[in-house]
């Protein structure tokens, strides 16, 4: 059984962690407006609650992308013959078993790379698959999917999944880079799978990210947490509220926290003091929102052609399965 021991590369460094983390909320808490790195809101805390907004009532994303993979998981299976699957973000791959149990059933699998920065979050989620697949080659993979793609193993061909809509999580220009480094690294014929939330109404896409229960509000103000522990700053979190706006022009959700009462905080760590106004607002996060057209010219840009196009019956968010020309 030893040889089906799962395996974990570990490439984020904790210096290496710490000080891109003091850059980025130095560069972001200096800048007008102010802003932060999402990449920071998953500590352990953070990946917690994440799985918790993934199962609330008006978060739709996660059941409607593992609605089109119940439908297509064999589809996807049978036309790319992947011999790992690579899944970048992949938090607690839950929705990923889906596609586990397709491509076993198909034959041709033999590997899962599961990579993720949250280190407990992929720790957890590797001994989760593994106790259910103990048959399955795991490779795991701590590392930031924007600097270390091209650390990431698997055997050819490849199908590199990146689902629940977290390209969305990326700037257009970031996107485009991102899009770009991931065809560096893969091969002519290898594929991707890329989930992506659909435009909609406005009202079903604010209430996705600002729930009744209160849970994303949790989720959002976890950033300060993650500053006032790891940079030793002084954020009151009782003094932000969680803001989330549909940005109709850009067509994303953007994010905030907004201050209540002016404060000033100290980051110890990094000798900076920051002066919030009353009402000013951080900004944390976007999410865009798709259109078929644009995701296929993105797509094509980077060097990856459309082979497939697949939505939920109710076409909020959809399933790209592309491949390197
Ligand atoms: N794929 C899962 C989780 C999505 S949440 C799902 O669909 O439900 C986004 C995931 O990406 C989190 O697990 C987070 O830890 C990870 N993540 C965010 N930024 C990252 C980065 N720069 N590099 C690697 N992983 C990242
Ligand atoms: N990738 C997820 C999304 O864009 C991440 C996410 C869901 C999120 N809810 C959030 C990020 C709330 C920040 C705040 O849907």
């Amino acid at each position: 059984m030893t040889e089906f021991e799962p395996v974990i590369d570990v490439h984020l460094i904790p210096d290496d962690a710490k000080r891109s983390l003091q850059r980025d909320a130095r560069v972001g808490l200096t800048s007008e407006p102010k802003w932060l790195q999402p990449k920071w809101f998953y500590d352990a805390r953070g990946s917690d609650l994440f799985e918790q907004i993934t199962r609330l009532p008006e978060y739709y994303p996660t059941r409607a992308e593992s609605s089109i993979l119940q439908a297509h998981a064999a589809d996807i299976a049978r036309r790319t013959g992947a011999h790992a699957l690579v899944e970048l973000g992949s938090g607690s791959s839950e929705k990923t078993r889906l596609l586990l149990d397709a491509l076993a059933q198909s034959g041709s699998l033999n590997q899962y790379v599961p990579v993720d920065v949250s280190e407990t979050a992929l720790r957890e989620a590797v001994a989760a698959i593994h106790e259910d697949y103990p048959r399955l080659a795991i490779h795991g993979v701590v590392a930031d999917f924007t600097q270390h793609l091209d650390r990431v193993p698997g055997q050819r061909p490849r199908l590199i999944a990146f689902l629940g809509g977290t390209i969305g999580n990326f700037l257009p220009d970031e996107r485009a880079v991102f899009l770009g480094q991931l065809r560096d690294t893969v091969l002519a014929g290898e594929w991707v799978l890329l989930g992506t939330d659909l435009v909609k109404d406005p009202d079903v896409l604010v209430a996705a990210y600002d729930d009744s229960a209160g849970v994303t509000a949790d989720f959002n103000r976890n950033i300060l947490a993650v500053l006032n522990r790891e940079l030793d700053a002084d954020f009151d979190l009782e003094n932000y509220e969680h803001v989330a706006i549909w940005d109709c022009e850009n067509e994303w959700i953007e994010m905030r926290l907004r201050a209540v009462a002016a404060a000033k905080v100290t980051l110890s760590e990094l000798a900076l003091d920051v002066v919030m106004q009353s009402g000013e607002q951080i900004r944390t996060e976007i999410s865009a929102k798709f259109r078929q057209e644009g995701v296929e010219a993105e797509l094509a840009k980077a060097g990856f052609d459309m082979d497939s196009w697949w939505t939920d019956p109710k076409g909020r968010f959809a399933l790209s399965l592309a491949r390197a020309r």
